[in-house]
């Protein structure tokens, strides 16, 4: 047992490396790091290993994409959301509003945060359904993080409104979601923070964990600096208990360099799944990603609903395609979470779309004709 949680994850990647179509583009990505790799050398003669000049030279180049006045980098994005919400003042006994049709991670850091997660259904552009946010807040309820699903920018004037409305601060979950936007807006913009990852399939990728936080409050700005790092003002003064959650040196190096090549990865993503939308919305068994007007949608990954969903999986796969289910299980039938007493029913789409949903390579490293292949594969499958 504990081999196997140990190492499932490279293990999970080799299942399917083989395949010609692929989800995992990194060899590819990375083949050539020799400036990567130069500005790590210099690390070894300043030795700024944690923070220092090249992580607040990164968060500025991230704040300025992201069009907020802050950006903190942390170790992952999951844990841009439990700092988030610790920074907030989100503890034990609040209610915190997310969709149940997400990643772990969404839940496990509000549940990090000390908060009870209550779950909400999606709508037919998977990401949360505002009109039934409603029916959930009660006077515990503190916060709303919703999550921009594959990269599509949820309805955030309507969500504001609620929030106002009931006094609730919002963390995004954004770690789809970077360089998306919706009606000209950005994650983070009207928001308490936006939470990204820079986990090594997203959009802007590391070798290995990393996250950003984007905020344009002073004050919740100075107080993530300090839930990353201790709680500390200086080296002897320690305002609030707090964890260590830097973003690492060499992970902000790398960042930096990806960040130049953002805008050209985001196109490519954009155009790939501009033609898998012409061509697949042409068959009746297959609905493509919800598209709105004003929407810049990115693309972290390309989800399509479909009839006979397993059966397609298999055969796509057996055709060299490394076509995914991200995810299965809704997160309300989840092991975890038990003790909060959701059952079978509760939430009818999310647990609909869990069972129809299913992702195709898109990232940037997808030729045209392997696109071309994939969705002359799918027709032969629905003939
Ligand atoms: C929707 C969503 N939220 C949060 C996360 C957590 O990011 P990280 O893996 O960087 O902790 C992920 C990661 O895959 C995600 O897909």
């Amino acid at each position: 047992m504990s081999e196997k949680l140990k190492n499932y994850l490279p293990k999970q990647y080799k299942k399917t490396e083989q395949l010609p179509i692929n989800h995992n583009y990194l060899r590819k990505q990375f083949s050539n790091s020799k400036a990567i790799f130069n500005d790590i050398k210099k690390l070894n003669f300043n030795t700024d290993y944690t923070l220092g000049k090249k992580v607040d030279e990164v968060e500025k180049k991230f704040a300025k994409i992201t069009n907020c006045k802050y950006a903190v980098g942390v170790g992952s994005g999951t844990d841009a959301i439990t700092l988030s919400l610790k920074a907030l003042g989100i503890k034990n006994g609040d209610e915190v509003i997310t969709p149940t049709y997400t990643f772990y991670a969404t839940v496990g850091a509000i549940v990090q945060s000390g908060a009870k997660p209550v779950f909400v259904d999606i709508s037919n552009d998977l990401n949360i359904d505002i009109q039934k946010i409603k029916n959930k807040i009660t006077s515990k309820t503190k916060a709303i993080v919703p999550v921009h699903w594959s990269g599509q920018i949820c309805n955030m004037s309507e969500l504001k409104k609620i929030a106002r409305k009931y006094k609730l601060t919002i963390v995004e979950d954004a770690c789809h979601a970077i360089k998306a936007t919706r009606d000209g807006y950005r994650a983070g913009h009207y928001s308490n923070s936006a939470c990204f990852s820079m986990h090594p399939l997203k959009n802007l990728n590391v070798w290995g964990d990393g996250g950003f936080i984007v905020t344009n409050s002073k004050k919740m700005y100075e107080n993530l600096l300090m839930q990353r790092n201790h709680g500390l003002i200086n080296r002897d003064t320690c305002k609030i208990f707090a964890g260590n959650s830097r973003l690492d040196t060499i992970q902000a190096i790398v960042a930096s360099h990806l960040l130049k090549k953002l805008d050209n990865i985001t196109e490519k993503r954009i155009r790939n799944a501009k033609v898998l939308d012409r061509e697949l919305s042409k068959l009746d068994q297959v609905t493509i990603p919800r598209r709105f007007k004003n929407s810049k949608h990115v693309f972290h990954i390309y989800v399509i609903e479909v009839k006979n969903r397993d059966k397609l999986k298999s055969f796509l796969i057996s055709r060299g395609i490394d076509a995914k289910i991200h995810y299965p299980v809704p997160m309300h039938l989840q092991p975890a979470a038990k003790y909060l007493n959701y059952k079978k029913g509760d939430f009818p789409i999310s647990e609909k779309i869990c069972k129809t949903v299913i992702s195709l390579p898109v990232h940037e490293f997808i030729s045209l004709n392997q696109i071309k292949f994939m969705i002359n594969q799918i027709k032969i499958f629905y003939t």
